[in-house]
């Protein structure tokens, strides 16, 4: 059988990472798994449950809940990819939504909401097979990962791409709203003490602000065909 690996993917918000991340997955017959999706079902649940008063988490309250948010990741037959569940509900939909993108950074600042996820996210990846994509993919959760790769792109190439996304589905959106949060959130993830976004000593840099998806999705292929060449090479 061939040997599996590990996969990495991390960088800002919006860069296009889990697009990536998905087709990659789904060409070389790996699981897929949106870290990010993790932090936004949390948030989702510490709104339905009144966690937040205007922009502020009761990190408390959140604290002595953990214990009651299962998150899970189903296969949907249509789409082919995996859809996100929340204590047995598929949130899919309403994890993506602007009032989510907007609560989830202080969400994602507290160190025991890591601690749980990143658990969950190792679990999910120990025996190998899998494409993970994230902030700390590559410095936290598996820095043994035999490949990882830093994505980024212009902020205001990013806030254009999630406001077509949006359009897409039929959402609302408002692009200079986009914008400012695209540019909060990076702020946050760069600042926050637990886990800061920064690319890992070892992750290749991928600028993607002026390539197709096509183009991505063909690098990426390149990089994974070396890393496995390389090993295919050691073992011989
Ligand atoms: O990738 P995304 O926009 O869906 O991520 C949502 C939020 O979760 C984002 O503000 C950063 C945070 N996040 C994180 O801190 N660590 C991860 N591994 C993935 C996401």
């Amino acid at each position: 059988m061939e040997k599996k690996i590990v996969i990495a993917i991390d960088g800002y918000s919006s860069c296009g990472k889990s697009t990536m991340a998905k087709d990659l997955a789904r060409a070389i017959g790996y699981i897929y798994i949106d870290s990010g999706a993790m932090y936004r079902a949390v948030t989702l649940y510490a709104l339905q449950h009144g966690l937040f008063s205007g922009g502020d988490i009761d990190a408390e309250g959140l604290r002595r809940q953990m214990g009651d948010i299962r998150i899970g990741f189903r296969l949907n037959p249509q789409s082919g990819r995996p859809d996100t569940y929340l204590n047995g509900t598929n949130v899919e939909g309403r994890i993506r939504t602007l009032e989510v993108s907007a609560h989830v950074s202080p969400i994602a600042t507290l160190d025991f909401v890591r601690q749980a996820l990143v658990e969950q996210q190792r679990q999910l990846g120990q025996d190998k097979g899998i494409v993970m994509d994230g902030r700390d993919i590559g410095t936290t959760v598996f820095p043994q990962a035999e490949l990882k790769v830093f994505v980024t792109a212009s902020p205001q190439i990013r806030a254009q791409r999630r406001y077509d996304e949006l359009k897409a589905k039929g959402l609302e959106a408002d692009y200079d709203d986009i914008l400012a949060n695209v540019e909060q959130r990076d702020y946050i993830d760069q600042h926050r003490a637990v886990s800061p976004l920064r690319r890992a000593d070892d992750a290749l840099l991928l600028d993607n602000s002026h390539m197709s998806i096509d183009e991505q999705k063909q690098w990426l292929l390149e990089q994974y065909a070396r890393v496995m060449d390389g090993l295919n090479t050691q073992e011989a």
